[in-house]
């Protein structure tokens, strides 16, 4: 290891050497050198909180009557939330009651951890942090991530653009679209025998609105812990961002992480996730980062979470206040549940439509339709059309915006459509696909 190492960052990693060194295997260069910095001014700023009785000469924002000074202009558009938990800044790591109420809410939503520890979620400035945050601590430039080949396309410029790694793709359906295709994951995993390999499942997936079945579930994991058993070093990324949106009663409701995360030593798993689209919050900017292992222990999360809350520290500092306590009332709320429920319902019935709709035998020589039964998304694959001259017809004469992935694949986003539009906009499809083939 590196002479240059800051002395927290060498404790993090002697930890990590005698109770997880495969994890500390697995850490990019920046990983092994993070550290958060407990003994700067946020550990000196902590201890005058609690015992500087007559002044507290520490923190970096300015204060006026005991709380947060604030202006009314500001102020005016905060009713009930205290000054304290607008304006004041948060811990790098997030507020640690928000962390311990998603934990709770994790624990709930994933049976299978029973006891097993886990980390305390870190908080993340939504999703697309957490997944950067994740990439900044394991790769290194020409590492491989392994992904479906139907995927969120941020992903690109979150780890090769941005960090030199290179996405590898596994067929996440079967040539019939009749489910997974779990042979080609398999394939894919043992292709990468031996190595070092961060695996991220999306489930529900964007583009496609799909979650696996549970005996799919099982064999995804079964796949992971076989690779890992053979040596593989796999950090397996839950990206679960559309948790929750289930459409049908044959998709798996717990997170892959439950099981993933006691699967083997050799397999850490990291779940993304967050309150963007399951509390349909988007703008807050609210997500989680957590880990979890065979054999993880606390000092071993302990170094990971000092780790991520290092980076954080290094590149945003913390994440939105406003943004942690209403998530947190949230929680608190004995409404959220049926609130949320309501607007799952709406969804459903819109997928419900969207199925119907795209799996009309009047439009059958227009697509294929990828499996669905989650999310906001679905994905259709079109026939002798290609996907980009599609989307330019639908927008020119249909006035219909839908989004071209790759050469065939066209997505839909059927949680912006009113039941009503649905059908409607399934037959402009249609008709857009048979113009753009008669012209081909
Ligand atoms: C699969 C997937 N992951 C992550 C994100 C990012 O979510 P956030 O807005 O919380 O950063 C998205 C958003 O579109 C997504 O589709």
């Amino acid at each position: 290891m590196s002479q240059d190492l800051h002395p927290l960052a060498a404790a993090a990693n002697a930890r990590l050497a005698s109770e997880a060194p495969i994890i500390l295997s697995m850490l990019s260069q920046r990983g092994r050198a993070l550290y958060f910095p407990a003994q700067g001014i946020l550990a000196q700023g902590a201890e005058a909180k609690s015992r500087a009785r007559f002044a507290n000469a520490t923190i970096g924002i300015a204060t006026e009557d005991g709380e947060p000074m604030h202006l009314p202009c500001v102020q005016r558009y905060f009713r009930e939330l205290p000054a304290a938990e607008i304006y004041d800044y948060a811990p790098s790591a997030g507020r640690p009651e928000l962390r311990r109420a998603w934990a709770a809410k994790q624990r709930r939503e994933m049976p299978s951890l029973g006891a097993h520890p886990t980390s305390l979620p870190v908080v993340t400035q939504a999703l697309t942090h957490g997944l950067a945050l994740v990439g900044e601590l394991f790769l290194d430039p020409g590492d491989e991530v392994l992904t479906s080949d139907l995927m969120w396309e941020n992903y690109a410029l979150l780890w090769e653009t941005r960090l030199g790694a290179r996405l590898c793709t596994f067929p996440l359906f079967d040539a019939r679209l009749s489910g997974l295709d779990l042979a080609g994951l398999r394939a894919a995993l043992a292709a990468r025998h031996g190595r070092k390999l961060m695996v991220v499942l999306n489930f529900p997936n964007n583009p496609s609105g799909y979650t696996p079945t549970p005996a799919e579930a099982a064999a995804i994991v079964a796949a992971l812990s076989e690779a890992a058993a053979a040596g593989t070093r796999l950090i397996a990324v839950c990206d679960d961002a559309y948790y929750g949106m289930f459409f049908d009663e044959a998709s798996e409701r717990e997170p892959l992480f439950g099981k993933l995360a006691q699967a083997h030593p050799n397999l850490l798993a990291v779940k993304i996730d967050g309150a963007t689209k399951e509390a349909f919050v988007w703008g807050l900017r609210i997500g989680f980062i957590t880990y979890g292992c065979a054999g993880g222990t606390p000092t071993v999360y302990e170094a990971l979470e000092q780790k991520t809350a290092g980076l954080i520290r290094a590149t945003v500092s913390n994440v939105s206040m406003p943004g942690q306590s209403i998530v947190l009332r949230l929680l608190q709320d004995p409404a959220f549940r049926d609130q949320q429920g309501a607007k799952i319902a709406l969804l459903r019935r819109r997928a419900a439509a969207t199925m119907q709709a795209a799996r009309s035998p009047e439009h059958a020589d227009c697509w294929d339709v990828y499996p669905f039964n989650s999310g906001y998304f679905m994905c259709l694959r079109l026939k002798g059309a290609t996907a980009e001259a599609v989307r330019q017809e639908l927008l020119q004469t249909h006035g219909v915006g839908t989004i071209a992935l790759g050469e065939r694949q066209l997505r839909v986003a059927f949680s912006c459509l009113s039941e009503a539009q649905i059908a409607e906009v399934f037959a402009r499809i249609a008709q857009a696909v048979r113009t753009v083939r008669g012209r081909q």
